[in-house]
């Protein structure tokens, strides 16, 4: 069955800038959205970007005021997991680790127990059959990788990843909601990285030791690659924007997942997580960003 004409409530699981990203395209899309972030704080910001893109959406004549009110007035936020209970489909974007996510995945299939409500995860490379394999062989079929690319409401792009266990029918609604979100859906089978971070990956992780070998500055590695190959950023900036603690979580799963050390994350990039220096959700990464 490819039907999602019944879905009408989306639970966005991370009101990070995924989730947050997320929740803004699937209200635009019509659905009512409810947002739960674990952490204080997480909703505010999410809520404030989601009023900021809103008004610039209408100052450029993207959207009229009422359908901007509107989808804003879908979107809801908890810090109560349950609350998510009577959602028709779930989008999980927390932190990219394993253990977390198949924590909260065992959590929503609880709360969520019609098996006909898809349970989707935004994973940038966590394996969709071990996050599956985490839960009772029931539910398992409805587990699915839901992959959107930041910032989700300019990006073109969902990546649709088909575990082991996930049904065919769950993929193909998954494909037909991208669309219903106005993306284009492409499959991937389920391999370390998946297509997308099994090629972008490697490739800021190499800036990064360009960066560390002194080959060049920091400006001249992006610089080089925006104007040489076109690049809308440069790789370390565009490292910057995904969070280096997210990049370092990818490569991890690249190395072991495909046995092989040549996918082990930079030490300077590992040294900048370290000391916190996450990109600009933290206020610096490779470089600063003052106003956050
Ligand atoms: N959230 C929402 N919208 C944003 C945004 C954000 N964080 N940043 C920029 N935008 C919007 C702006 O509002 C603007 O929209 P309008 O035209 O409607 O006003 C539009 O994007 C263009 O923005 P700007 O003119 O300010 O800047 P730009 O032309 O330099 O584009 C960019 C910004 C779209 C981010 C562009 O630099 C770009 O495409 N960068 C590469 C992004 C990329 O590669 N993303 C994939 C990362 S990998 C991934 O996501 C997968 C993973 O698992 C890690
Ligand atoms: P982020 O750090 O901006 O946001 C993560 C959010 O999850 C935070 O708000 C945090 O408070 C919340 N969170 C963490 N643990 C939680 C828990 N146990 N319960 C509830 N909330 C929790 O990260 P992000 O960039 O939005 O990434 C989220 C996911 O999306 C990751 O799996 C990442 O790999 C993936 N992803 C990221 C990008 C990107 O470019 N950043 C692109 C595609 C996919």
């Amino acid at each position: 069955m490819t039907d999602i004409s019944n879905l009408k409530t989306i639970a966005v699981i991370g009101a990070g800038q995924m989730g947050g990203g997320i929740a803004q395209v699937a209200a635009q899309a019509g659905y009512t959205v409810k947002v739960y972030d674990a952490f204080p704080g997480a909703a505010d910001k999410c809520r404030a970007l989601h009023r900021k893109l809103m008004d610039r959406a209408v100052e450029k004549g993207k959207a009229t005021r009422a359908d901007a009110d509107a989808a804003l007035a879908r979107i809801s936020f908890t810090a109560d997991l349950e609350s998510l209970k009577g959602s028709d489909w779930a989008i999980e974007a927390v932190v990219e680790d394993f253990a977390v996510k198949a924590d909260l995945f065992r959590k929503l299939a609880a709360i969520l127990p019609d098996t006909n409500a898809v349970l989707a995860t935004n994973t940038s490379s966590i394996s969709i059959t071990q996050i599956a394999a985490a839960l009772p062989k029931d539910h398992q079929p409805r587990v699915v990788g839901m992959h959107f690319f930041n910032p989700v409401p300019v990006m073109a792009l969902v990546e649709v990843i088909k575990g082991l266990q996930t049904d065919d029918a769950v993929v193909a609604r998954t494909v037909a909601l991208a669309e219903k979100m106005g993306k284009t859906p492409l499959n991937a089978n389920d391999r370390p990285g998946f297509v997308s971070n099994r090629v972008l990956m490697p490739l800021i992780n190499e800036a990064f030791y360009a960066l560390m070998e002194g080959v060049a500055e920091p400006e001249a590695i992006d610089g080089i690659m925006k104007l040489g190959c076109n690049f809308p950023m440069g790789p370390l900036r565009l490292a910057d924007f995904i969070g280096l603690d997210t990049c370092v979580h990818i490569m991890d799963v690249l190395a072991d997942g495909l046995n092989n050390d040549r996918y082990r994350a930079c030490p300077l990039l590992k040294q900048y997580v370290a000391a916190g220096r996450f990109g600009d959700k933290s206020g610096r990464g490779v470089y600063e960003y003052p106003a956050k």
